[in-house]
């Protein structure tokens, strides 16, 4: 695909506006800090604060964007458990949620769940793992669901958590955590699949619940809602349908991208397909990244290969995927929403957010671009809600 860019200048730096194509006009216009994206820098919420939401997910309600995600704050350390894998963390605080209008800039709304530092065996303690909070609502409920992964501090917990709130800012009030699925054997089991053995954490699982670690939460137009999850020890990922309430799971999933170890999931829908681009399994360390496409949810699957082109492809451009956000009121606009993690001072970690391209046939695309902007046609309330 031909790269078109509307070149602005500010600052001395190049800005890129969303690539079209079609624009070729080269125009030259004010911009200030509100709107442009700077994937990589500091990114600061009104107060001057730097925006404290990692491992996001995004909400669209009544014209506002609300951006959820983990607090990371305070000092890293990599505990025994997880020093053979470099798995250092944080103590965890529970999740942030910032608002904006504009997708620039963002206003710290709450600690929408806080995490809680009295009752050492709870799933919000400090001592434990929040991770990858997403949020959906629910058009018959009139609640905002919360779901993330809720682990031990050596990951072997691997559970999902959930959270309601009547309000897109929260508090939130946490409902527990499972091990999805327990008793329940996949749509598309096999014979094999069902017979225990050393290497076969589905059946292992079978009773007590399958293991869910890495997340995502995806809403479909016609209001069914899946959660994805790395599962099988982080072989294999699992989609299942949520209950109508979203609080649940409905008891219905299939196994996907089998033995494939993919992890940081975002899914979306374009053109009535499903897209998910998700990372490979090496801990905080970026990777090639992987994308996909199918025409049900519940697959097949067919793999598209890496989505990111250019010198650093092949790690990403260290980034890891966290979602993938409809640009509202904006035909065919897509951001990829993405981590840059720091494991050694995971509280300085960074924020990708690029435009997703997408290639003749359907393949997600992203590039690397230092700065860019929206079309200035760009309006949150332009949208269905
Ligand atoms: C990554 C995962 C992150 C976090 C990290 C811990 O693979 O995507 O969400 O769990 O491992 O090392």
């Amino acid at each position: 695909m031909k790269r078109h860019f509307l070149i602005c200048v500010a600052a001395g730096a190049l800005v890129c506006s969303w690539p079209s194509q079609t624009a070729t006009a080269q125009t030259t216009r004010q911009i200030t800090p509100s709107n442009v994206f700077a994937p990589g820098e500091i990114w600061r919420e009104i107060s001057g604060k730097p925006i404290n939401a990692h491992g996001g997910g995004m909400l669209f309600h009544e014209g506002t964007y609300y951006w959820y995600g983990e607090i990371k704050e305070g000092r890293t350390w990599a505990p025994e458990a997880n020093r053979s894998w470099g798995g250092t963390r944080v103590m965890a605080l529970g999740v942030s949620c910032y608002s904006s209008t504009n997708l620039y800039d963002w206003k710290f709304e709450a600690i929408a769940l806080p995490a809680t530092t009295n009752e050492p065996s709870h799933d919000l303690h400090t001592s434990k793992v929040i991770e990858r909070p997403k949020v959906i609502y629910n058009r018959t409920t009139k609640k905002f669901v919360m779901w993330m992964h809720i682990d031990s501090e050596d990951y072997a917990a691997a559970r999902s958590g959930v959270a309601v709130s009547e309000k897109p800012g929260g508090p939130f009030t946490y409902l527990g955590s499972f091990r999805p699925d327990a008793g329940v054997w996949p749509e598309n089991v096999t014979d094999t699949n069902k017979q225990p053995s050393d290497h076969n954490p589905l059946a292992r699982d079978f009773a007590g619940g399958q293991m869910a670690r890495d997340m995502t939460v995806f809403l479909d137009d016609d209001e069914k809602a899946y959660q994805f999850y790395a599962s099988e020890d982080n072989a294999t990922m699992h989609v299942s349908l949520l209950s109508d309430d979203y609080l649940r799971l409905a008891g219905k999933y299939c196994r996907i991208f089998i033995g494939r170890s993919m992890e940081a999931p975002a899914v979306f829908k374009r053109n009535g397909k499903y897209y998910l681009i998700a990372s490979d399994c090496t801990g905080w360390a970026p990777n090639a990244a992987r994308s996909a496409a199918a025409d049900s949810i519940w697959g097949p699957w067919t793999e598209l290969g890496n989505p990111w082109e250019g010198a650093e492809a092949a790690i990403s451009f260290n980034t890891q995927s966290s979602y993938v956000l409809p640009v509202q009121g904006q035909n065919d606009k897509f951001i990829f929403v993405a981590d840059r993690w720091i494991s050694t001072n995971l509280p300085d970690s960074r924020y990708i957010w690029l435009p997703l391209r997408f290639g003749a046939n359907g393949k997600p695309e992203l590039r690397w671009q230092s700065n860019w902007s929206l079309p200035a046609a760009h309006s949150a309330r332009s949208s269905r809600e």
